[in-house]
């Protein structure tokens, strides 16, 4: 498996500056402007006060927002404007706060009767932006993403059929617990990525964290978040954090 690397922090507050700084390192690696800088964002609860961040006066001129594109990692179906949505909260927190081109935003077009086009148009929106060679996966430079106390990521719930997609990019996914439909990007895409970073924060996801990092395989989709050759990074807080081993927390 990849250099896989946790980094515990005392709180949300410093895993998500560390994860800003993160960001800002591998934008600013970027050259110029046919170089593009892409990142996919997904929703929740955690990634909020680090797209806050990223969105703050103190980053204003540290990203070139310009030469970035922005994807998302999954979402809701539900309207922009629904407290739900991933891509409001993104709008909210981030896009409402930085100068990047409209074009250079791929929003999951939700709203679209047929799911399964809305994806095909979003492929096509990773084609274009990240322009993979003929047969192979488009390559994002970094993906933020989450991971639930079930131990879901994306929109990668245990027991739902996207679990198994190798061929989609995106893809529907029916949730049956939350009885719903979201869209989401599959493990094909997710592990063609430069550079994966989880943030992970609360004590309900303790018991889940552990065993994701330190238990058998196979149990839990985050465990399934494996770059090909890209890096794997945890930033999680204390509270996450405190029933890994000493060994894991380095
Ligand atoms: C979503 C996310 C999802 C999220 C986890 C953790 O659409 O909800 O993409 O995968 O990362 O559910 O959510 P919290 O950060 O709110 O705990």
């Amino acid at each position: 498996m990849n250099q896989r690397t946790v980094r515990v922090f005392p709180t949300l507050q410093e895993v998500s500056r560390a994860a800003a700084a993160h960001f800002e390192k591998l934008a600013r690696a970027k050259p110029g402007k046919k170089e593009a800088f892409s990142c996919a964002l997904s929703g929740g609860l955690t990634p909020r006060l680090l797209y806050q961040i990223l969105g703050s006066d103190a980053f204003a001129d540290r990203i070139r927002w310009e030469n970035a594109h922005l994807f998302q990692v999954d979402e809701r179906c539900v309207p922009a404007d629904h407290p739900d949505s991933n891509y409001g909260m993104i709008r909210e927190t981030l896009l409402s706060r930085v100068s990047i081109p409209d074009s250079h935003v791929h929003r999951m077009r939700v709203e679209m009767e047929d799911r399964d086009e809305a994806c095909r148009q979003y492929a096509k929106e990773l084609s274009r932006a990240l322009r993979p060679k003929e047969g192979e996966l488009p390559r994002l430079d970094m993906v933020f993403l989450g991971m639930g106390p079930d131990g879901h990521t994306a929109s990668l719930f245990p027991e739902s059929e996207a679990l198994e997609e190798r061929t989609l990019w995106v893809r529907p996914n029916y949730i049956a617990k939350l009885q719903t439909y979201r869209l989401t990007l599959t493990f094909p895409v997710l592990n063609a990525a430069a550079d994966v970073v989880f943030l992970v924060a609360g004590a309900d996801k303790a018991r889940t964290l552990r065993q994701v990092l330190e238990g058998p395989l196979g149990r839990f989709p985050a465990q399934r978040v494996q770059p090909t050759s890209g890096r794997l990074s945890w930033f999680v807080d204390e509270a996450a954090a405190h029933l890994l081993s000493s060994a894991l927390r380095g």
